[in-house]
This record gives C-alpha cells, sequence and structure tokens, in this order.
C-alpha cells in the first residue's frame, strides 16, 4: 500500500511542484499518473521512493515514511528515469544491473543470478557484454528495467516508459509492464500517451498544476482528461495495441 497525505513540495526557484496531493494505492494495481507538461507527474513519482522528500504531509509505502526511512523505501519502490542515460552506470550491459544487487550487498552468485534473469525478462541476455551507450534508446530502456528487476522491489515506478520509443519498443516496455502486473507488484506510470497502456489500467490520477484533480477508474476519469490539457486515448490506436496483445 502506498499512502499519500496532503504532500507538498515546491522548487527552490520557487515552482510549485505537488499541492495537498493525498491518494492510496493498494498492492498490486496499476495505476497511471496523467497530466499536461509541468503539472507534478515527475515529482510525484520521485516522492514515492524517497529520491524527493515531502515539506508538508507525508508518503508512506506499506508502512514506512520516506522520510522516516528513505533507503528502506528505496528497497521497496524503484523507479524507472524518463532518460535511461541519467540511470545508467555500468561500462557493460551485465555490468550495469548488477550494480543495483552489488549495493544490497548480496552474494555474488546471488547477484550473477539475478543479473541473468533480469537480462533474459527484458530480451537482452544477448547483449549482455555489450557496452550500454551503444545501445538503441528501446535497449536502453529495457536495461534500466532489467537494473531496476533485479533489485526484486515490490513496487515500480515508471516515468514516461513510453516517450521516444518506436512501436516495437512501446511494445516490449508494456509487455514488461504486464509481466510485474501479473506477478502482483504495484505499478505507477506516468504517460502521456494513455492510449498505450489504457487497456490494462486500473486507476488514473489525474494531475494539474501540482494539485490532483481527481483519482478513479479510466470510466471516471477519461471524460475530464481533456480539461486538463490530456489526450483522450485514440480508440482506433487502443483497438491496435489490444488486437497486438491477443495475437
Ligand atoms: N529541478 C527542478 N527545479 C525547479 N523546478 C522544477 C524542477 N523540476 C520540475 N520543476 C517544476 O515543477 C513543476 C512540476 O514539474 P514536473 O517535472 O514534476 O512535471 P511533469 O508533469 O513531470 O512534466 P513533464 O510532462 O514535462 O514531464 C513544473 O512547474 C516544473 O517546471
Ligand atoms: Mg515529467
Amino acid at each position: 500500500m502506498i499512502l499519500l497525505e496532503q504532500v507538498g513540495f515546491t522548487y527552490a526557484d520557487g515552482a510549485v511542484g505537488l499541492q495537498d496531493v493525498s491518494f492510496a494505492v493498494p498492492a498490486g494495481e496499476l495505476v497511471v499518473v496523467a497530466g499536461a507538461n509541468g503539472s507534478g507527474k515527475t515529482t510525484l513519482l520521485k516522492h514515492l521512493n524517497g529520491l524527493l522528500l515531502p515539506q508538508q504531509g507525508r508518503v508512506a509505502v506499506d508502512g514506512v515514511c520516506t522520510r522516516d526511512d528513505p533507503h528502506g523505501v528505496r528497497q521497496r519502490v524503484g523507479m524507472v528515469f524518463q532518460h535511461a542515460d541519467a540511470q545508467i552506470v555500468g561500462e557493460t550491459v551485465a555490468d550495469d544491473v548488477a550494480f543495483g544487487p552489488e549495493n544490497l550487498l548480496l552474494s555474488r552468485p546471488e547477484i550473477d543470478a539475478r543479473v541473468a534473469d533480469a537480462l533474459d525478462a527484458v530480451g537482452l541476455t544477448h547483449k549482455k557484454h555489450h557496452r550500454p551507450h551503444l545501445l538503441s534508446g528501446g535497449e536502453k530502456r529495457r536495461l534500466t528495467i532489467a537494473g531496476i528487476l533485479a533489485m526484486r522491489p515490490p513496487v515500480v515506478v515508471f516515468d514516461e516508459p513510453f516517450s521516444s520509443l518506436d512501436f516495437f519498443g512501446v511494445q516490449q516496455v508494456l509487455r514488461q509492464i504486464l509481466a510485474l502486473k501479473k506477478t502482483g507488484h504495484t505499478l505507477l506510470v506516468s504517460t502521456h500517451d494513455l492510449d498505450k497502456i489504457i487497456a490494462h489500467v486500473d486507476r488514473i490520477l489525474l494531475l494539474h498544476e501540482g494539485r490532483l484533480v481527481r483519482a478513479g477508474n479510466p470510466d471516471d476519469i477519461l471524460p475530464i482528461v481533456e480539461q486538463y490539457g490530456v489526450r483522450k486515448p485514440d480508440v482506433s490506436r487502443l483497438g491496435m495495441t489490444v488486437r497486438s496483445w491477443l495475437n
């Protein structure tokens, strides 16, 4: 369970990140964080794993407050950043995935097993000795996902996971998100592209200027998204996505 209570955050230059945001996400849900540019999506996601700490209110994951135990919360919540380059640290693909488990001080055989599993899950085993900066955009994003998977957090947060990917790249990332859902993970995904994921979403959090306008299921939220600068899913493209999953 993720709980936000009256969370407020303002950046040093005075920009409002979040204002009075409260909601709860039960374990196992797939939640989309929607909102126009600058509405606070990234700021919200960074609060979930303690990268940012609330200036007002509190954020708790499974009863652990981010302010009291940011390290403990980071073990529960993995975050896949929008810009993969900011997250890639290893000399090789395998080294990069090993970085997280190494920081958890696991044994070498356990680290190696996790790296192998994570690379297999994202389809990058054949590139394990490659240099990360030579990968394509889609491969880099899958690499950062593997790095998070290797830490085995029960909650995974994705910031704009479909941005700058081609159709094939989107399908692979979506497949990964859905595989995590199937195995009971709690998932929060910020996106401009509601149509890529809407068929699978339990709940939408709609942000506007740092405030939570409304949280509800897609039937509640989709009728109002355009008022807040979010494009409504295109039904014909939605059909394409669903069909690709049925095939
Ligand atoms: N590091 C920062 N320093 C100062 N202001 C920031 C910083 N990051 C974000 N902001 C401001 O905080 C507000 C919320 O930004 P945030 O990045 O959370 O929005 P977003 O919904 O993720 O936007 P986008 O769709 O462009 O990714 C915006 O006004 C933004 O300009
Ligand atoms: Mg953002």
